[in-house]
């Protein structure tokens, strides 16, 4: 497989010229100011996946923000893996905090990233780690050891909740049939101890409105008097969790399985340091639900995250006021066995009961997601595990993460194919947050290891 370092050595500007390239394009799914961005995102997609070598691209319309298709079906005989990922990105804000544009990217050295990280909104998710995809094809391609067919699906609504795209695989099972799903839009441990995610939680976001008196009104000849809508909130928002951070509302851990002493075990086994996590985000303690470790609470339990709170005044100076609404953005992570609509409802019919009457409440859920697990002992995984090995010298973690791919639990559903999280982040790169990055390291490590996944799977299928 000497033909893999020898092909990396030798382009390996270029890869990271091509990325920085795309992450120059502002494809932001969330602002309708970028409409016109996310769309030319899309086009270059689609050209860099024909350069590569794919056939039959197609950049597919949707209701929503298109989906660029592409494959290389060598032999019908032979497996195919399906890759996806997505081109669309966060927003950048708060723009102040960037030490350099979100879309100027620029390569910086930092403690962790010694050979230099590529700073950009986008760069670690996922525009860095699907185009490791598209240039790991390539390389395949070049020195001819593509050794099974290649889908690629790389969508740019992830951001959100992939609505659009849970009709287009509906609608498309066929052309999208495959044998296994391979996506890197996680991360792993650190770059020498390398994880695959065998876990991602399913997602019920809400955002709520409190409504007291019908205009906003003078506090100190109101005050005390009426009900004040933002005080009245976050006393709601308080019953949401016990003394113990048990989340309070009603059957909502009716369905989560309790993990074996053997499981927690094996949670407990994954390297992890908790003094490094808290130096790393300068707190002096961490908090969560008692009984757990900070690894549990990430990786298995169910968690409530208030996302947003606003109302009232918050400009310059003091103005004396009652504000006639309050509001708030909710997010619950769920873990298995837990459905997104079931919890949304016990959330909604909770936060009403617990109301008081002289306001009026309104709960509007947003999109969400099913949570979803990955066996260790299915080929795909196996071939990761075992391609990870080989390139970072040391056998993969499987590890449960917090965070939530939507898509991954429909593709099951819809397709009835596992997905195998492959990803090559680390947390301290900061995605969704400002001075996002991606190691160069950890680009090329995955350009790297992808062709050894495709060279385990096909021998193995
Ligand atoms: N790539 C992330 C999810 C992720 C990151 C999972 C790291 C595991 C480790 C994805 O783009 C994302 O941000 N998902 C959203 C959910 C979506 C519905 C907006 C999330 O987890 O908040
Ligand atoms: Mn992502
Ligand atoms: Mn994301």
């Amino acid at each position: 497989m000497e033909h893999i370092n020898n092909y990396i050595n030798e382009n390996k500007d270029r890869f990271i010229n091509e990325l920085i390239d795309l992450l120059k394009i502002p494809s932001i799914s969330a602002d309708p100011a970028y409409s016109e961005d996310v769309l030319n995102c899309a086009g270059a997609v689609a050209k860099a996946m024909e350069s590569a070598g794919a056939d039959n691209i197609e950049i597919c319309k949707t209701a929503g923000y298109p989906i660029v298709y592409g494959e290389k079906i060598i032999d019908a005989s032979l497996p195919t893996v399906l890759v996806y990922g997505h081109y669309d990105v966060q927003p950048a804000d708060p723009l102040e905090l960037w030490t350099s544009g979100p879309f100027e990217p620029v390569v910086k050295k930092t403690e962790i990233h010694p050979e230099g990280a590529i700073f950009a909104r986008g760069a670690c998710d996922d525009k860095g780690q699907f185009y490791m995809h598209v240039k790991a094809f390539e390389l395949m391609m070049k020195t001819d050891t593509l050794p099974c067919n290649v889908k690629f699906m790389i969508e740019g609504e992830e951001e959100v909740g992939s609505e659009n795209l849970g009709v287009f695989v509906k609608a498309n099972k066929k052309r999208l049939k495959c044998d296994a799903i391979l996506i890197s839009d996680t991360g792993i441990i650190a770059n020498d101890t390398p994880s695959i995610t065998t876990g991602l939680k399913g997602l019920s976001y809400v955002e709520l409105e409190v409504t007291g008196p019908n205009r906003d009104l003078h506090s100190g000849l109101y005050g005390g008097a009426v009900a004040n809508p933002i005080n009245i909130l976050c006393e709601m928002i308080a019953k949401m969790k016990d003394e113990n951070n048990h989340i309070a509302i009603p059957k909502f851990y009716d369905n989560v399985v309790e993990l074996s002493a053997e499981e927690r075990a094996d949670i407990a086994r994954a390297p992890f340091s908790l003094d490094k996590y808290k130096a790393a985000l300068d707190l002096s303690d961490v908090h969560g639900e008692e009984g757990y470790t900070t690894m549990e609470r990430t990786g298995i339990r169910p968690t409530l995250d208030v996302n947003g709170i606003w109302g009232g005044y918050t400009g310059e100076g003091a103005k004396t006021v009652i504000a006639s609404k309050a509001y708030a953005k909710i997010s619950m992570r769920l873990v298995p066995n837990q459905s997104d609509e079931e919890i949304t409802t016990l959330f909604s019919d909770y936060f009403k009961s617990i109301a008081p009457k002289s306001v009026s409440v309104k709960v509007s859920p947003h999109h969400g997601g099913e949570p979803y697990v990955s066996p260790t002992d299915i080929p795909a995984y196996v071939a990761a595990s075992k391609a990870m090995e080989t390139t970072y010298g040391k056998k993969p973690v499987p590890v449960k993460s917090g965070g939530s791919i939507p898509i991954v639990a429909l593709f099951e559903a819809e397709l009835g194919v596992k997905s195998i999280l492959l990803g090559f982040g680390l947390d301290s790169d900061a995605i969704h947050s400002p001075n996002e990055h991606y190691g160069i390291f950890n680009y090329l490590k995955g350009i790297e290891t992808i062709p050894h996944f495709f060279a385990n799977y096909a021998k193995a299928h």
